[in-house]
C-alpha cells in the first residue's frame, strides 16, 4: 500500500521534498497557509513542478489550504515552514485531533517545545535536505544532503513509530539525543547571522549583487563564526553532547571534507554558487537570530558559559534592525525551559537517550 505523506509549507523546501518523495513512490499532500501562497500559485498556474540540479524531476503535485485534509490524507506530517511561520500552522493545527499523527518539523529550531499540541509525536530535523530556491522556470536544488539530524521531543516511543520515520525520509538519518542536540545541530546559525552582519554594507549597497559565501565568507568572517561555533560546542558539553564543529557537521550532512569554512566557502557547489539576499530584511536574520541564537544564548546563560560572541551578535542585529530579538525570540521563557532546574534540564535533554539512539540501530 502507497505511504501518504502531508506537507505543510510550500515553498522551496516543501516543494523538494515534495517531488523527491513522489519520486520513492509515496503520495504527497502539500499545504499552503492561505496568504502565502506565491510559490504555489506559480507552480499550480503551469500545472506541474520541474526539479533541476541535485534533484531532477517532474512532478504534478496536489496543493491545498485546507488543514483539514492534511490532517486526513495522512497521519504523518511534515512542517517545511520556516521558523517564523511555525506558529501560524500551529494555531490551524490546533483545531484537530492530532493524537495519532507525527509531525516532523524540517528544521525544528525547537519548535515541539513552543507547540504545546495534542500529538502522538513530535520530532525535529537540524537542517533541510535540499539547498534549493525556486526560479523563473522552476525549483533549482544546488544540493541534496545525505543525512540530516533528527530526534523526537517524547521519549519511550515505539520501534514501530522509528520505522515510519525512517521509511519516509529520502535521505539518512543521525539520530540525536535530543530536539536540543538536534537544535545545536543546525550550523546555519554559526554561518547565517555573522555572514549577513559582517557584509551589510554590501548587501545593502549592491542589493546583494555576490556571492554571499564565496565572496562574502573570508578569513576574518570565519574567524568571527569560529567563536560563535565553540560557544555552541561549549552548550553541548555542558549538556553531556559531543558536538562536532560547524564544519564537520556541513561536511557530515553533504558528504563533504572541507578543512575549514573558507575551504567550504570557496569549493563547495551547495554553498559557493548561492546569491546574496536582496536586503537584511532575510530569514537568514529573522529567522537564525531569534529562533537559534536566542535560543543558543538563553541556554549558554543557564547552564553559566559564556557567551559574549553569540550575544554580540545577537545585540549587533538588534541594532541594525531596531527588532528586540532577545525578548521575543526562543528564550527559556518561550521554550518554557525557564523553571527547569539544571539537573532536569540535562537529565530530559542530555547525552544518551532519543530510545537508546533508536537503538542501536
Ligand atoms: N531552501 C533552502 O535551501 C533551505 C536550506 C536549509 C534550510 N532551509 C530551511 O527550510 C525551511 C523552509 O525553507 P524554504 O526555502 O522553503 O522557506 P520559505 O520559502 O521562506 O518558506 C516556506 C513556505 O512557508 C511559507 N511561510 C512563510 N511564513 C509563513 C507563515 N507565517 N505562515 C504560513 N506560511 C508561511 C512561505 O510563504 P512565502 O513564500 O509567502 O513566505 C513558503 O510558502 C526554512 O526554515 C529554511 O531556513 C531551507
Amino acid at each position: 500500500m502507497q505511504t501518504n505523506v502531508s506537507i505543510v509549507g510550500a515553498g522551496p523546501a516543501g516543494f523538494a521534498l515534495a517531488a523527491d518523495l513522489q519520486r520513492h513512490g509515496k503520495g504527497v499532500l502539500l499545504y499552503a497557509h492561505p496568504t502565502h501562497l506565491g510559490h504555489a500559485n506559480r507552480v499550480r498556474d503551469r500545472g506541474y513542478l520541474k526539479a533541476s540540479g541535485a534533484l531532477e524531476a517532474w512532478a504534478t503535485l496536489r496543493v491545498t489550504s485546507d488543514m483539514g485534509e492534511v490532517v486526513a490524507f495522512s497521519e504523518t506530517i511534515i512542517l517545511t515552514v520556516p521558523s517564523t511561520g511555525q506558529e501560524t500552522v500551529l494555531r490551524e493545527l490546533k483545531r484537530f485531533a492530532l493524537h495519532r499523527h507525527i509531525i516532523i518539523a524540517v528544521p525544528g529550531n525547537l519548535f515541539s517545545l513552543i507547540a504545546d499540541l495534542d500529538v502522538g509525536c513530535i520530532f525535529e530535523t537540524n537542517l533541510s535536505p535540499y539547498s534549493c530556491r525556486m526560479e523563473e522556470d522552476g525549483l533549482t536544488v544546488l544540493g541534496r544532503k545525505n543525512l540530516v539530524f533528527i530526534a523526537p521531543l517524547q521519549r519511550g516511543l515505539s520501534a514501530a513509530i522509528y520505522d515510519t520515520v525512517r521509511d519516509i525520509f529520502p535521505v539518512e538519518l543521525r539520530w540525536c539525543s535530543s530536539v536540543i542536540e538536534v537544535c545545536l545541530s543546525n550550523v546555519n546559525g554559526v554561518f547565517h547571522p555573522l555572514m549577513m552582519l559582517m557584509n551589510a554594507g554590501r548587501i545593502e549597497s549592491t542589493a546583494g549583487d555576490f556571492l554571499l559565501y564565496r565572496d562574502g565568507l573570508t578569513r576574518s568572517v570565519a574567524n568571527a563564526m569560529l567563536a560563535v561555533d565553540r560557544v555552541r560546542i561549549q552548550i553541548g558539553q555542558a549538556l553531556g553532547l559531543r558536538l562536532k564543529s560547524a564544519v564537520d557537521i556541513s561536511n557530515e550532512c553533504y558528504g563533504q571534507s572541507f578543512t575549514d569554512l573558507v575551504d567550504l566557502a570557496q569549493n563547495s557547489p551547495p554553498h559557493n554558487r548561492l546569491k546574496a539576499p536582496s536586503s537584511m530584511s532575510n530569514r537568514n536574520i529573522s529567522e537564525d537570530v531569534p529562533d537559534l541564537l536566542v535560543c543558543w544564548y538563553s541556554l549558554a546563560e543557564k547552564l553559566g558559559i559564556d557567551a559574549t560572541p553569540i550575544k554580540a551578535v545577537i545585540v549587533l542585529v538588534e541594532m541594525a534592525t531596531g527588532n528586540d530579538y532577545l525578548g521575543t525570540g526562543r528564550n527559556l521563557r518561550r521554550l518554557q525551559l525557564q523553571d527547569m532546574s539544571l539537573g532536569e534540564l540535562i537529565g530530559r535533554f542530555g547525552g544518551e537517550p532519543c530510545d537508546m539512539i533508536a537503538s542501536r540501530l
